[in-house]
């Protein structure tokens, strides 16, 4: 039986395929895509989802735009990343999906409200559209099944020594969550740097022979060249996709259960994440923290989801 889901995003390269992977895996029902500020503006995130899902032949799901600023702190993007439009590299088609009326949070309300079954979210981005649904209705929280979230370290971070991009974007978000009491996977970079597009991994999407396959090659090449000047990584970690993998296959992300806490006063750590997974100070666990992954089964179940989109389209 699919899984319900809502994936909550700011593509972003990485983000991109996310959306792919939940629209192309059998084991996932995508019921909607929202959209943050993050990677770029808030206008830029809600353009390139609405151009993926016209790309990728997405047709019935709902974008909705949501909180174009983190909670307290000034919106930082990351154009030196994903560049100025937030998804650069390839070019473009006017996108023919349309951006829904309804604010991301409303939207997320009603479909937690009035589906079936518990809900699961998948956030890809800064935390800010999901802590003022929990906070704004704090009801809905029983109907949220899981939260399985890209943000955040077991080691360190990538913007600041200490702090993960999405974690650091909007921290006051993402202690929010990490406090709410709903059931929480935390994929962090200790995991997500395990996910490298490989050059074998480009050549496989290539060999797919679909115009999103060759779309896939074309983000990751331009992902590539910006990791390796940013960060100095041969092949580029794609972050986003490992929450959706985890959601669609538990045996694909190995998870251990830990308390995680937000740093939001720290001068020169504001915005980590605080994983004590040892449970050295005695707290509550609050989440699973995802440890490992199944590099080739995670690949895989990418790359079959792409090609059944491109086929689909082909079709
Ligand atoms: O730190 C990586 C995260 O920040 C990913 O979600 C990437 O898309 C950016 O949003
Ligand atoms: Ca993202």
């Amino acid at each position: 039986m699919a899984r319900p889901v809502i994936i909550d995003c700011d593509p972003g390269h990485d983000d991109a395929l996310a959306i792919m992977l939940a629209a192309g895996d059998p084991a996932v029902d995508l019921l909607a895509i929202t959209t943050v500020a993050g990677n770029q503006t808030l206008a830029k995130t809600t353009l390139n989802a609405r151009r993926v899902c016209t790309v990728a032949g997405i047709r019935d799901v709902p974008v909705a735009a949501g909180c174009d600023r983190p909670l307290i702190e000034p919106l930082r993007v990351a154009a030196e990343v994903h560049g100025e439009s937030g998804l650069d590299g390839p070019r473009f088609p006017e996108p023919t999906v349309p951006a829904a009326p309804e604010h991301a949070v409303e939207l997320m309300h009603r479909i937690l409200t009035e589906h079936p079954e518990p809900v699961t979210l998948v956030p890809t981005a800064p935390l800010t559209n999901i802590a003022l649904l929990l906070t704004r209705y704090p009801e809905v929280a029983p109907r949220i099944r899981e939260i399985v979230l890209m943000g955040g370290s077991t080691e360190r971070g990538n913007t600041t020594p200490a702090a993960e991009f999405n974690v650091h974007v909007d921290p006051e978000a993402a202690d929010v969550v990490f406090r709410s009491g709903v059931p929480l996977t935390m994929c962090g970079l200790n995991v997500t740097h395990q996910a490298l597009a490989t050059p074998e991994v480009l050549a496989r999407l290539e060999a797919l022979g679909t115009p999103l396959g060759s779309l896939c090659v074309e983000l990751l090449t331009f992902f590539t060249a910006r990791y390796r000047r940013v960060f100095g990584f041969a092949a580029p970690p794609v972050h986003d996709p490992v929450a959706v993998a985890r959601v669609i296959d538990p045996g694909i992300v190995h998870c251990v259960p830990a308390p995680v806490a937000v740093e939001l006063h720290g001068t020169q750590t504001r915005g980590a994440t605080v994983v004590d997974l040892h449970g050295v100070l005695g707290r509550p666990v609050n989440a699973q923290v995802a440890v490992t992954l199944e590099t080739e089964l995670f690949w895989d179940r990418l790359i079959a989801a792409v090609d059944t989109l491109g086929r689909r389209l082909r079709d």
